[in-house]
C-alpha cells in the first residue's frame, strides 16, 4: 500500500509520506514555506496550517475526512492554554495519517510577498535578514568543561542547522544571566545578508521570545528625510516618517554645502552632526508612532545621493565639488549602528546601497532595484526630478545612467512668485486659449478656480505663489495659449490680445493673480521665469536624449517618473514643455518615492542586496559634462518644446 499523499497549498507541492510524518517534516522536505521560531516544539505556533476535509477534486485526490484528526499533548497543551483558532492546527505536532490537503495560511509562511510592482509584475517577497530562533541549550558540567557560548553554538547547530556563529562584545558581556534566567531555553536573533557569510548574533532574549523585530528603510535626501519602520517578520511598514534634512540651515541645496565645507575647517564634521542627530529625532518618531521600543530596530537600509552619501559617512565631500568627481568609495556598505551614532540597537546592521557614479548615487541605485530597468522588455526612461536629475535608461539589454543638472527651479526655486508645495501654492493651472483667462487649483482646496479667478476656497487658504508642478503647468498652459512663443518670450498685449500681458522692463509678464486689492499676493509669471524652467527642462531633456543617442534610438517605449516631485506632474504638460521626449501619454507613469520603495525592498529581501550591486556594476555611466552632444541637444531643448525634435503624440 502506498504511503498518504500530502498536497500544500497554495505552492501546490506534493509528497507521500509515512503515516506518523509531522506536517512540518513533510514541509521541510518539500521545500514548503512554513514558519517555525520555536523549532518545532509546540510553544511558538509560528507553524499553523489548515488542513483541508473532504473531497478536493481540484486536485484529483479525495482526503479522507480522519486525517489529521489526532492530537498530541503538546497540541492540546498549546490550544487549551493559548488557543487556536477553529480548523487550525499546529504543523510540528498534527501527523499525517491519511491523503490530505494543508493550506499554509500567510502569516504562516516566512517568504510571503509583500511588495508587488503592479506595472512589472514582479513580486518581491519576505527574507529579511534578521531571523529569530528558539534553542535549549546544554547546562555547564564539571566533567565536561565548555563555555556557555560554544554550548550555544552547538544548540544553534543540532536544532537549526546553523553551523558556525558569531557575536559582538555586546551579546557576550550579557549572555550568562540570559541563559540562567531562561533556564538554558532562549531565543536569539540571527544576522546574516549572504547564505555564504557566518551568521552573527544579535541578540539573545531568556525563554521563548514571542514579540518581533524591525528595520527601517531610509531615503536620506538633501531636503527631507523620509523613514519608514517594517516589522521584519511581517514586511509590513508600521510607520512612516519624515522631517526636514537639518543640514538645510548650512546651505538649501548640496552645492552650496559642499562650499561650507571647503570654506569651513569644521564644516563637513558638523554637517556629519547634524543629518546624524536628525536621523536619530526620525528614529524617535517612528518608534513613538509605532509605540515600539527602538532597540528592536536591528537592520537599517539608507539611501542617499552621494554629496549626503559621504556626509552621511563623516566623509568631507570635498572631492565631489569639483571635477572628475571622485566618491571616496563607491560600493555598497555594510556598517554598525554604532559607527554612525545611530540610536537603535547597538549592534544594529546598516547598510547603504552602492552609487552608481559620482553624480549619480544611492539613491539612484533604489530607484533601479525598484523599477528594475534591466529586467523590462521595453526600453523604459526613468527620470527621478529634484535638484539634479537622475536619469536611467535601459532594457534587458543593456541600462545607461546620468545625473543632468536641473537646479531647483521644479522645486519653485528661483521663480518669482515660487514655493514649495504646500497650502496655498497654485499646482495646477489652465489657461483658456480664446479669452487667455487663467484657471487654477490651489493646494489645500480641491475647487478649481471659477472664470474670475476666485472661490470661496481659496478666500479661506489664501494664495501664496506657485509650486514647482504648477509652474511647469503654468508655462506649458501659456505655450498652448499662444502667450509664450517657441524661443520663450511672452507676448505684448498686442500680440495676445489680452491685458494680463504687461511690460515689465524690458520684457513681458503675465498676471495670474492680482489680489493687492484685500491685501493679497501679486503673482505673475515673469519672463526670466520662462527662462529658469527652460533651463531646467533643457537639462533634464537633453540627458535623456544624451542617453538615447548612446543607446542608439531616438525613441523610448515607456517613461517613469519617480520621486515625490515626480508624481506630481501632469505628463501632457512636461511633455508640451519638452521636458520628457515624447511617447504615448498613457506610457508615462509614476514610481512616486521610487528610491523609498528601493530601500524597502533590500530592507526586507536581503537577497536583493546583491542583486542591485551586480545591476550597478553593469549600468553604463555616462558623464554629461564631458559630451559635445549634450550642448547640442541643450540648446535644442531650450525652445518649447524643442527646436528640432518632434512631438507627433501632441502635435
Ligand atoms: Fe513552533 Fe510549531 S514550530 S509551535
Amino acid at each position: 500500500e502506498k504511503d498518504p499523499l500530502v498536497i500544500f497549498t497554495p505552492s501546490g507541492k506534493r509528497g507521500r509520506f509515512a503515516v506518523g510524518t509531522p506536517v512540518l517534516a513533510a514541509a521541510r522536505a518539500l521545500g514548503v514555506d512554513l514558519d517555525s521560531v520555536c523549532g518545532g516544539r509546540g510553544i511558538c505556533s509560528k507553524c499553523q496550517i489548515s488542513p483541508g476535509y473532504g473531497a478536493f477534486s481540484k486536485h484529483g485526490v479525495t482526503v479522507s475526512a480522519t486525517a489529521l484528526t489526532e492530537w498530541n499533548s503538546v497540541e492540546e497543551r498549546y490550544r487549551s492554554k493559548r488557543g487556536l483558532i477553529d480548523g487550525r492546527r499546529l504543523g510540528c505536532q498534527a501527523k499525517v495519517q491519511g491523503d490530505v490537503v494543508i493550506d499554509v495560511p500567510p502569516e504562516s509562511q516566512v517568504h510571503k510577498q509583500v511588495i508587488r510592482k503592479r506595472a512589472e509584475a514582479r513580486q518581491i517577497t519576505l527574507d529579511p535578514s534578521v531571523t529569530l530562533h528558539y534553542v535549549e541549550v546544554t547546562e555547564p558540567d564539571m566533567h565536561d568543561p565548555s563555555g556557555d557560548f560554544e554550548r550555544l553554538t552547538m544548540a544553534l547547530r543540532d536544532q537549526w542547522d546553523v553551523a558556525q556563529v558569531r557575536a559582538d562584545l555586546s551579546v557576550l558581556t550579557r549572555l550568562q544571566p540570559i541563559l540562567r534566567k531562561g533556564e538554558w531555553k532562549v531565543t536569539v536573533a540571527l544576522h546574516r545578508v549572504d547564505d555564504a557569510e557566518i551568521p552573527r548574533i544579535m541578540h539573545v532574549w531568556p525563554g521563548l521570545y514571542e514579540g518581533t523585530v524591525y528595520g527601517m528603510a531610509v531615503d536620506l535626501g538633501s531636503t527631507t528625510i523620509a523613514g519608514h519602520l517594517c516589522d521584519l517578520r511581517t514586511g509590513e511598514v508600521l510607520a512612516s516618517s519624515g522631517l526636514m534634512n537639518p543640514q538645510i540651515r548650512f546651505g538649501e541645496d548640496l552645492m552650496s554645502r559642499v562650499s561650507y565645507s571647503m570654506m569651513n575647517p569644521t564644516g563637513a564634521a558638523e554637517m556629519t552632526a547634524a543629518v546624524r542627530a536628525g536621523m536619530n529625532t526620525l528614529f524617535s518618531q517612528v518608534a513613538e508612532e509605532a509605540q515600539i521600543d527602538k532597540t528592536l530596530i536591528m537592520d537599517a537600509v539608507f539611501v542617499c545621493n552621494p554629496v549626503m552619501h559621504h556626509l552621511f559617512l563623516g566623509i568631507d565631500p570635498y572631492e565631489l565639488g569639483q571635477a572628475p568627481f571622485a566618491l571616496a568609495t563607491s560600493g555598497s556598505l555594510h556598517l554598525t549602528a554604532r559607527d554612525l551614532d545611530l540610536h537603535i540597537h547597538p549592534s544594529a546592521r546598516v547598510y547603504l546601497l552602492p552609487c552608481i557614479a559620482g553624480h549619480v548615487g544611492a539613491d539612484a541605485a533604489a530607484v533601479a532595484l525598484s523599477e528594475a530597468p534591466e529586467k523590462s522588455p521595453d526600453l523604459v526612461l526613468i527620470v527621478d526630478v529634484g535638484t539634479n536629475a537622475e536619469i536611467l535608461l535601459g532594457n534587458t539589454e543593456k541600462v545607461l545612467a546620468c545625473s543632468s543638472p536641473t537646479g531647483p527651479a521644479f522645486e519653485g526655486a528661483q521663480i518669482s512668485s515660487g514655493q514649495r508645495a504646500a497650502p496655498g501654492a497654485i499646482e495646477r493651472v489652465e489657461i483658456d486659449p480664446v479669452t487667455k483667462e487663467p484657471r487654477f487649483r490651489v493646494i489645500g482646496s480641491d475647487i478649481w478656480s471659477d472664470e474670475d479667478g476666485f472661490d470661496v476656497a481659496i478666500a479661506t487658504t489664501g494664495i501664496t505663489g506657485i509650486c514647482g508642478s504648477g509652474i511647469i503647468e503654468m508655462v506649458a498652459e501659456m505655450r498652448m495659449a499662444g502667450i509664450v512663443d517657441g524661443p520663450g518670450l511672452i507676448g505684448g498685449p498686442d500680440q495676445t490680445g489680452t491685458d494680463r500681458c504687461f511690460k515689465d522692463g524690458r520684457t513681458h509678464s503675465y498676471m495670474v493673480w492680482d489680489g493687492s486689492a484685500t491685501g493679497g499676493p501679486v503673482i505673475t509669471v515673469t519672463n526670466r521665469d520662462i527662462r529658469e524652467i527652460q533651463m531646467a527642462k533643457a537639462a533634464l531633456y537633453s540627458g535623456a536624449r544624451l542617453l538615447m543617442d548612446k543607446f542608439g534610438v531616438d525613441h523610448v517605449d515607456r517613461i517613469v517618473l519617480a520621486g515625490a516631485f515626480g508624481a506630481h506632474i501632469s505628463p501632457k504638460h512636461a511633455m508640451v514643455l519638452g521636458m520628457i521626449p515624447d511617447v504615448p501619454l498613457n506610457k508615462v507613469t509614476s514610481a512616486g518615492n521610487a528610491a523609498g520603495t528601493g530601500a524597502r525592498i533590500a530592507l526586507i529581501n536581503r537577497k536583493t542586496r546583491a542583486e542591485i550591486e551586480h545591476t550597478v556594476g553593469q549600468i553604463h555611466k555616462i558623464e554629461t559634462a564631458i559630451e559635445p552632444r549634450f550642448q547640442e541637444h541643450f540648446v535644442n531643448a531650450s525652445n518649447i518644446p524643442n527646436a528640432v525634435d518632434a512631438f507627433p503624440n501632441l502635435f
